[in-house]
């Protein structure tokens, strides 16, 4: 949309541009211009001046030069609108819009922004009056500083809740702008009452990308602050659509996040109005959250859209447990169609029990920090999906997978984009089930891979996070003893060979009985995936490898390797076998 010029000469004139950027960086007088470092390029001697007769902004260093529009696209990386829109209503004035009808919808619309800031301020006062002490002090002990709670205009409807509506029929606004906010509702009885919507709820309230409070979540009190006994109440309610909020297109925290998002900080995407909180209270200022449903398609582009075009990669959180990793696979395929060259996402996954605001206040900062350091690409993520439920010990099983991978590719509207995927997947796919047919080591004839192309690896997000494996540090071991280890571990643990088979069959042992055991599970897990682990082990003691067995299993392996017993977590299984991999086996062949 193109504005008159004389209105944003206008809006240039009403506002001088030393308040607009004063307020985001030191600016000192020099003259009849304002002198300050700048804020485009790094620099130690002030060379960026403010000039607020001309109205504009100029760097004598790298060159930077605006108006007061310009300076909010360029610093809070706004968008033309947005920042005519913030500074028009600093200015008192109104944007010019072309019909009559637009005009119309405006002012309902401004009016619904000026209720809902209203609104806003009524639950703060209320959530800091004295009376309600009960629930700040709620808030308190969930971990939130004052400071937080205050950035964050947390509120708190009372009960009853008449006073709102007294307030904002007081300040003028109509019984219809009531209802139409989303605050009251009409009572079914007498058409003629309204009823509040919030009562007895913490007030989060949600802001629109210029920070303009567009609706509200109300979280219900715990039963010990005065909440209902019964769990029927919804834990959250939330404002209803209307003219300023399209819950489909927000996100929780975005405004206050943007200059940090801008600035290039990880974005990064949770479930929960608490979740943002906690973390950006955690120092990760670029949280933010969608409004109690799943992340829609325009979230992702809306988030895009503010992140530095080469950033564009938010890590989407989710619960390690099952539900979560069914999120992130629908995450996963709303996200193929839309991909584009340099357009992104991650993935991440929490411990089960936790979401990200109880991690951190359990486990601390970094707990957080390796969740997201742990996040996945697209591409694994893919691969990751399309493995599961897959059983692909047969070729044509292989070829299934390959076809799965191929279809999601083709989901990709953009063309570079699903070459490169379709280009990856044939690389990877013979990488992992084609070249190495021919590894060194094989023993028994028949192929080794066996399924569980590229893993997840240790530091995998699908590791749940809480069960920490005991890791194999000791280097002291010997050689000899970490052979006992991972044969133990295979025969304990048959399930392993579907993962570590391949790297099974290269290993190199000295000792020739223990070699022949290793080659006859090469032979057995080869042929069968479901065996516990007594079968395995009666099996090798009917192949004569009884007396062998015993050296392995004697009481000296449990002393450095308790993992290596039955019935211990597989998590912390598969990480023993990888330390005992990557320390004894992974470069030196020769045991
Ligand atoms: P959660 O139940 O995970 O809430 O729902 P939370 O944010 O962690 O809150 P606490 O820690 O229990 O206080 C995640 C999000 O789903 C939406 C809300 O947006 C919430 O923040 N939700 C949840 C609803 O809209 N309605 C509900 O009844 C529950
Ligand atoms: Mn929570």
């Amino acid at each position: 949309m193109s504005l008159p010029e004389a209105f944003k000469d206008e809006l240039r004139a009403r506002i001088p541009l030393s308040d607009i950027i004063g307020k985001r960086m030191k600016l000192t007088r020099a003259g009849r211009e304002y002198k300050g470092c700048c804020p485009f390029h790094k620099e130690k001697t002030p060379s960026f001046t403010v000039n607020d007769v001309k109205g504009f902004y100029h760097c004598f260093g790298c060159g930077a030069h605006g108006d007061s529009i310009g300076f909010l696209m360029n610093h809070d990386n706004m968008s033309f609108m947005d920042a005519v829109e913030q500074l028009a209503s600093m200015a008192g004035m109104q944007v010019p819009k072309s019909t009559p009808e637009d005009e119309r919808k405006y002012k309902q619309q401004a009016s619904l922004y000026d209720l809902m800031e209203a609104a806003a301020k009524y639950y703060e006062q209320q959530l800091h009056d004295v009376k309600n002490k009960k629930i700040l002090q709620y808030l308190k002990e969930r971990g939130l500083s004052l400071e937080t709670i205050r950035s964050f205009r947390l509120g708190f409807s009372t009960p009853e809740e008449q006073g709102l509506k007294q307030i904002l029929l007081k300040a003028g606004f109509k019984t219809d702008a009531i209802i139409e906010a989303g605050l009251f509702k009409k009572s079914t009885k007498n058409q003629n009452d309204i009823y509040p919507f919030f009562r007895a709820r913490v007030m989060f309230p949600v802001l629109d990308i210029q920070g303009r409070v567009v609706a509200f979540g109300g979280r219900v009190l715990p039963e010990r602050y005065g909440g209902p006994a019964d769990k029927s109440a919804p834990k959250y309610i939330n404002s209803p659509e209307t003219a300023i909020f399209h819950k489909g297109r927000m996100l929780y925290g975005l405004s206050r996040a943007r200059k940090a998002i801008g600035d290039g900080e990880p974005v990064v995407v949770v479930e929960g109005y608490m979740d943002v909180i906690a973390l950006a209270q955690a120092g990760f200022k670029a949280a933010v959250a969608p409004l109690g449903t799943a992340l829609t398609e325009p979230q992702i582009q809306e988030l895009w859209k503010v992140m530095p075009p080469d950033k564009r990669a938010p890590i989407l959180c989710f619960d390690g447990d099952v539900a979560g990793q069914r999120a992130a696979g629908r995450a996963l395929e709303r996200i193929f169609p839309i991909l584009k060259p340099d357009h992104s996402a991650k993935f991440a996954f929490l411990p089960a029990e936790h979401d990200p605001d109880s991690l951190i206040k359990d486990e601390g900062v970094p707990a957080m920090e390796r969740v997201l350091k742990n996040a996945i690409g697209l591409f694994d993520m893919m691969w990751k999906e399309e493995e599961k439920d897959r059983n692909m010990s047969q070729p044509e099983a292989k070829a299934g997978f390959r076809a799965g991978l191929e279809k999601r590719a083709r989901q990709i509207a953009d063309m570079t984009v699903q070459q490169f995927f379709i280009h990856e997947i044939n690389q990877k796919v013979n990488e992992v089930f084609l070249s190495r047919s021919s590894a060194k080591g094989q023993t028994s004839g028949k192929p080794f891979f066996k399924g569980k192309p590229v893993q997840p690896g240790v530091h995998s997000p699908y590791r749940p996070n809480s069960v920490r494996a005991e890791p194999v540090k000791s280097k002291k071991l010997r050689q000899s003893d970490r052979v006992r280890i991972l044969l133990a571990l295979m025969i304990h643990y048959p399930e392993l060979y579907e993962e570590f088979g391949e790297d099974f069959g290269t290993i190199e042992i000295a000792n020739t009985e223990y070699d022949h055991i290793r080659q006859e599970l090469i032979n057995l897990l080869g042929e069968q995936n479901s065996l516990d682990y007594q079968a395995v082990k009666q099996h090798l003691n009917e192949s004569g490898h009884g007396k062998a067995l015993e050296t392995i299993f004697d009481a000296s392996l449990y002393l450095h390797a308790g993992f290596a017993k039955p019935g211990q977590p597989f998590d912390v299984v598969r990480q023993a076998w990888r330390d005992v991999w990557e320390i004894g086996f992974r470069n030196a062949r020769m045991a």
